[in-house]
């Protein structure tokens, strides 16, 4: 566990970090945002997470522009409810005409701004010119950012990688192409597309990337922890972090680091017992939300919650296997139940 005492900041870089995030026309009250993640970041995650972090830039899951566009993938982004605000639309694909036409759908659906991907480094998603493959294409990225930001009153930000492989690191270049192109805000995952999510992420370019640019610059991989956000915003001056595997089975990751950087205080971490609960809401959410395709979808997340607990392996292998509501109570009462002491898990 990190000793929480020595988590703090420069206090010009406090100060900073405590006014708002601007990006373009609109102001978000916190600098700590909550990912896209495909198959996690639902309306029942989005929900969880806004409890604790009420002001935080949520994400959608990545939505194909073409899917919306033909309607197949509309119910994604149409299950936005307005106590998800300020939350952001991402979108995938490489035309720039469907993107526009994505967009404008989202922003009639809510959202506040428009995300496009061009980080994914999934090759089903990169053999067809999109996600992280964008940053070997930077002409036609920038395309997409002017198309998209000429098509919509929101403003349109940019995810990306660090670039395609260790002899083909591009970030700062790409970077600057894209704020030429419109971007009002723009993310970097510290690894290459060929690092896929293993390695380190290299804090190193986010720093370099936040010099050459005027956009708002946000450090994404590896904030896992307050002080590793502390730690990172130190490192590369970068305007705000964004947090992503950190916060599987675990939706109060986003809250805590933006209590620490209003306050200069880290929260208490949450009691196990706290944390068997918030799997059990989280349970019945997907339940109440998608029926039993969200029973089947809740099993990983009910996995990530009871990582780490005495005797988790059992538990988790069971609440692997449930394939009902009822089922995933039962177990999660029982855990419950049996908790010796609620004391806070490390993390
Ligand atoms: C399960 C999973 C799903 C993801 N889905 C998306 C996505 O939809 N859009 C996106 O831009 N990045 C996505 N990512 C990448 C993360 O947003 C983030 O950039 C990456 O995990 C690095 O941060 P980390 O080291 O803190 O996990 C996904 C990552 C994971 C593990």
């Amino acid at each position: 566990m990190p000793d929480l005492a020595t988590v703090s900041l420069s206090p010009a870089l406090q100060q900073r970090l405590r006014s708002p995030l601007v990006i373009g026309s609109v102001t978000v009250p916190s600098r700590v945002l909550q990912s896209p993640l495909s198959g996690v970041t639902d309306r029942a995650f989005r929900q969880l997470v806004r409890r604790y972090a009420p002001s935080s830039m949520l994400y959608t899951e990545m939505v194909q522009a073409t899917g919306v566009c033909q309607a197949q993938q509309l119910e994604k982004i149409m299950d936005i409810d307005p106590s998800e605000q300020p939350i952001s639309v991402q979108l995938f694909d490489c035309r720039p005409d469907f993107m526009a036409a994505a967009a404008r759908k989202a922003v009639a659906e809510g959202a506040r701004t428009i995300d496009i991907n061009m980080g994914c480094p999934v090759n089903k998603i990169t053999k067809k010119g999109g996600g992280s493959s964008l940053l070997r294409q930077p002409e036609v990225a920038a395309a997409i950012v002017r198309t998209v930001a000429e098509a919509v009153p929101v403003p349109v930000t940019v995810k990306t990688r660090i670039g395609w492989d260790d002899d083909h690191i591009n970030a700062v270049e790409f970077a600057r192409q894209m704020e030429a192109a419109g971007a009002q805000m723009l993310t970097l995952h510290g690894r290459t597309r060929s690092q896929g999510y293993h390695g380190p992420a290299r804090w190193e370019w986010i720093a370099r990337v936040k010099a050459a640019l005027s956009i708002p610059v946000i450090a994404n991989g590896d904030i896992v922890s307050v002080a590793a956000a502390a730690r990172c915003l130190e490192q590369t001056g970068a305007d705000g972090v964004m947090c992503s595997r950190g916060t599987l089975g675990y939706p109060f990751l986003v809250g805590e680091i933006d209590q620490f950087l209003k306050t200069g205080c880290v929260p208490p971490a949450p009691t196990s017992r706290d944390r068997l609960g918030c799997a059990r809401e989280h349970l019945g959410l997907l339940w109440q939300y998608k029926g039993q395709k969200g029973i089947h979808q809740a099993r990983k997340h009910m996995a990530w919650y009871v990582k780490g607990f005495e005797g988790a392996a059992p538990l988790r292998q069971q609440l692997c296997q449930i394939d009902t509501v009822e089922a995933g109570y039962a177990l999660l009462d029982g855990a419950i139940a049996n908790l010796v002491s609620p004391a806070a898990l490390a993390r």
